[in-house]
């Protein structure tokens, strides 16, 4: 579990995710074992890399591969115009002390798939949030998680595009199983040997998801810009 203080100081980072999806990627970061890789897709300025970064730390040193461009989405493009965030995640980094633990690879989760192994014991997706680019990422990554490793999506439920990718990805997997859902992250296993009982799990949880949305889960995301 990670420390209050600790806690506190990667969210005042500039980035979008809650306090309790710090702790989740920070808690299951910890757990992934020594020989696999956290990868992150989509890193911005490093708020869920150092996230996840630490908990490996404290865990058992699994190295974490942080893939992004680092020119930003269509909707920061939109907001902000050009975008360069690579010089602030290398400085946000070494002030956590991290640097070593993190693996950058600037360029796009596409390019980078054959730079990886199949040994990913947490997969975190968090890069572009287009329809296309999230069945994507789940076509080409999904296959390179261990059994038993953790697929995770941020943004899953608000943004409608990662939603229905993610619900595809849970209803046609054959190796998916006890979705969950923290804040806005939908995390689930890969697993050898989904049951019947698994793919209902996982059709009862999109519809719940769909359905009532927000308030179903009791949740609103803290937005932090
Ligand atoms: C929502 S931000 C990530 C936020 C980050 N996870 C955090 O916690 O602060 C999305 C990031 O995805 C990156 N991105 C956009 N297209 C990408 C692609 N095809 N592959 C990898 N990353 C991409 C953008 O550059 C941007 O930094």
């Amino acid at each position: 579990m990670i420390e209050k203080s600790l806690q506190d100081r990667i969210y005042q980072l500039k980035g979008w995710l809650t306090h309790d999806e710090i702790n989740f990627l920070y808690d299951f970061a910890s757990r992934v074992l020594a020989g696999q890789v956290i990868v992150e897709i989509g890193s911005w300025e490093g708020k869920s890399t150092i996230a996840t970064a630490l908990g490996s730390k404290a865990g058992n040193q699994a190295r974490v591969i942080a893939i992004d461009p680092h020119t930003g989405s269509q909707e920061h493009h939109d907001l902000w115009g050009k975008v360069d965030t690579f010089t602030n995640f290398q400085n946000n980094l070494a002030t956590f002390g991290v640097t070593d633990t993190v693996e950058p690879l600037v360029m796009t989760s596409a390019a980078a798939v054959e730079h990886v192994g199949n040994n990913i014991g947490l997969l975190f997706i968090d890069g572009s949030h287009t329809f296309s680019d999230v069945m994507q990422d789940l076509r080409l990554w999904a296959p390179k998680v261990v059994d038993g490793g953790i697929i995770a999506l941020h943004d899953s439920w608000h943004f409608s595009p990662v939603q229905l990718a993610s619900a595809l990805h849970l209803i046609s997997a054959s190796d998916a199983a006890q979705p969950h859902l923290v804040d806005t992250i939908t995390y689930w296993y890969k697993v050898p040997d989904q049951g019947l009982k698994d793919k209902a799990g996982n059709l009862v949880f999109v519809l719940k998801r769909l359905l009532t949305g927000k308030q179903g889960f009791d949740r609103l995301p803290k937005t932090q810009s």
